[in-house]
């Protein structure tokens, strides 16, 4: 029998080079680290990590180089329990990405795409849920959300990094999950909404996020904790709510887990290390 997972990712795998900074440098500017790790990350491989933690069976599907940041990263996939069988090994170096984190918790990232670059989506599992992100290749994103729209499972985009895409994506996506920038470079909520998504869910940080849908907007509280290091909560946050998708929960119920899993994320370093499992988020639901 194929098994059909949860949910399935497709998107990057990164090794993450982090300094600590009292304050990023502006253009130009050199300043000292106070410290320096090394982290499994990616967007997509955060995502991944975060659904899995949050309780789904997940199938990743991405591409490493032949290194030693590879088996890094293939390890993370075992640990969580995430199907490696999607993982392309490519004739590149595996993606990097090189992050200033500040004392404020704010970062800044460049990431080196290697072999994230080689991403096709050609052949994916069938999964409950698809969902991808835009640090691999445009035509594999626009693969995955029309193969998973026709194979009639939820897609889900979270349009980031921020930068313009078009219908030949946007018309497969039945939820979007930009920040306050990424849904502006869009052409706003209501473009999406007539693009065909039935949801748009703006995240706004510390602010929590807000739920567009064509009956209007509702607005997901924020839970208040001292952020240590912002890394990755965005795709903590996209992550498990396609976790709690897969479960069957409606939007506002998936979304309120969501935004607890994002904010237990900002409470540790790193990308995946920081990503919280299922019931670290129930015990910050149960205390709200
Ligand atoms: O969203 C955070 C991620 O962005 C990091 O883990 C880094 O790898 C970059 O892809």
């Amino acid at each position: 029998m194929t098994a059909v997972f949860d949910v399935c990712v497709v998107g990057s795998a990164n090794l993450d080079l982090v300094a600590t900074v009292a304050r990023l440098p502006g253009p130009g500017e050199t300043v000292p680290g106070t410290s320096y790790a090394e982290y499994p990350g990616g967007k997509g491989l955060n995502q991944a990590v975060a659904a899995a933690r949050a309780g789904a069976s997940v199938a990743f599907v991405g591409a490493v180089g032949a290194d030693a940041a590879a088996t890094t990263l293939l390890s993370v996939l075992a640990a969580d329990h995430i199907d490696p069988s999607y993982v392309g090994i490519a004739a590149l170096a595996t993606g990097r990405a090189l992050i200033g984190v500040a004392s404020s918790g704010e970062n800044s990232i460049i990431v080196v795409a290697g072999a994230n670059g080689t991403v096709t989506a050609d052949d994916l599992p069938a999964a409950r849920v698809v969902l991808t992100q835009l640090e691999v290749p445009l035509p594999a994103v626009a693969r995955a959300m029309a193969a998973g729209r026709r194979a009639g499972a939820i897609t889900v985009l979270n349009p980031a990094p921020a930068q313009p895409i078009g219908a030949e994506i946007l018309q497969w996506c039945d939820i979007v999950v930009p920040n306050e920038h990424e849904v502006e470079l869009l052409g706003g909520v209501a473009h999406l909404l007539a693009l065909g998504a039935r949801a748009v869910v703006v995240t706004l940080g510390a602010d929590g996020a807000d739920l567009h849908t064509a009956e209007g907007t509702t607005h997901v509280d924020a839970f208040a904790v001292t952020p240590l290091d912002t890394t990755g909560a965005g795709d903590t946050f996209s992550g498990a709510l396609c976790a709690r998708l897969a479960a069957g929960d409606d939007l506002p119920v998936a979304l309120r887990f969501a935004a607890a899993a994002g904010a237990l994320c900002t409470t540790r370093a790193g990308a995946v290390p920081s990503i919280p499992l299922r019931a670290e988020v129930e015990v910050l639901l149960n205390e709200a």
